[in-house]
C-alpha cells in the first residue's frame, strides 16, 4: 500500500543524505585545494599572513603615514606660505587661529591631531566644510603644511602672531 503521501518523506531523506555527500565531497575538494596551496607556499606562511586585498571594514590596522619633515626647522617658513597661498588661512584664519572653519592653533582636534591624523584631514577633507587636498596637492606640500601646522604655539612658529 504505497501512496504518494508515503514515499514524499522518503524522497526528502534520500535528497538530504545526497546533498550531505555533496557537501561532503566540496568539502574534500576543498580541503584537497587549501592543502596544494599550503604545500605551493612551502608551508611557510601561516594563514593569517595571507592577505587576498582591500578588505572594507575599520578593524583592520591601516599603515600610519609618517612626516618626512617631522622636527624639521628648515620646511616651517615654507609651509606658511603654503598655508597662505592655498587659503587654508581663508577659512581657518590667518596665524589659523579660526574663522569659518576651526581654530588649527588650540589644543583641541575633532579629527586627531597627530602628524598623519592632520594629513588625513587635509588630503580626504572632512564632512562639516573642509575640502580635500589630495588630488590638488603633492603629498610633499602637504606634509610641510603638517610640519608648519605642528609648530604653532612652538617657539619654532614662523612669524608668530603679535
Ligand atoms: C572652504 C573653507 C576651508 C578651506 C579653504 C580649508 N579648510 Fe580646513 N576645515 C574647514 C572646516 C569647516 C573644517 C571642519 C570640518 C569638520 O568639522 O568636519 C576644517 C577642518 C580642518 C582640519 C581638521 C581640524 C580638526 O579639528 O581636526 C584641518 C587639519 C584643516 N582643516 C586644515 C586645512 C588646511 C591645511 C587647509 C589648506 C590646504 C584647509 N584646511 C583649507 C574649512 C576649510
Amino acid at each position: 500500500m504505497s501512496s504518494r503521501s508515503d514515499r514524499a518523506p522518503m524522497r526528502g531523506r534520500l535528497t538530504v543524505a545526497a546533498c550531505l555527500t555533496l557537501v561532503a565531497s566540496a568539502a574534500a575538494v576543498l580541503t584537497a585545494c587549501d592543502k596544494n596551496r599550503t604545500d605551493v607556499a612551502g608551508g611557510a606562511q601561516p594563514a593569517s599572513t595571507f592577505y587576498i586585498g582591500p578588505q572594507p571594514g575599520p578593524d583592520r590596522a591601516l599603515p600610519v603615514a609618517e612626516n618626512p619633515y617631522h622636527g624639521d626647522r628648515t620646511v616651517l617658513a615654507e609651509g606658511r606660505q603654503l598655508f597662505n597661498k592655498f587659503n587654508c588661512s581663508g577659512c581657518h584664519g590667518d596665524h589659523a587661529g579660526g574663522g569659518m572653519g576651526p581654530s588649527l592653533r588650540d589644543s583641541s582636534w575633532y579629527y586627531g591631531g597627530s602628524e598623519s591624523d592632520i594629513f588625513a584631514s587635509i588630503t580626504e577633507g572632512r564632512q562639516h566644510g573642509m575640502p580635500a587636498w589630495g588630488s590638488k596637492l603633492p603629498r610633499d606640500q602637504i606634509w610641510k603644511i603638517v610640519t608648519y601646522i605642528k609648530s604653532l604655539r612652538t617657539p619654532d612658529e614662523p612669524d608668530p602672531p603679535r
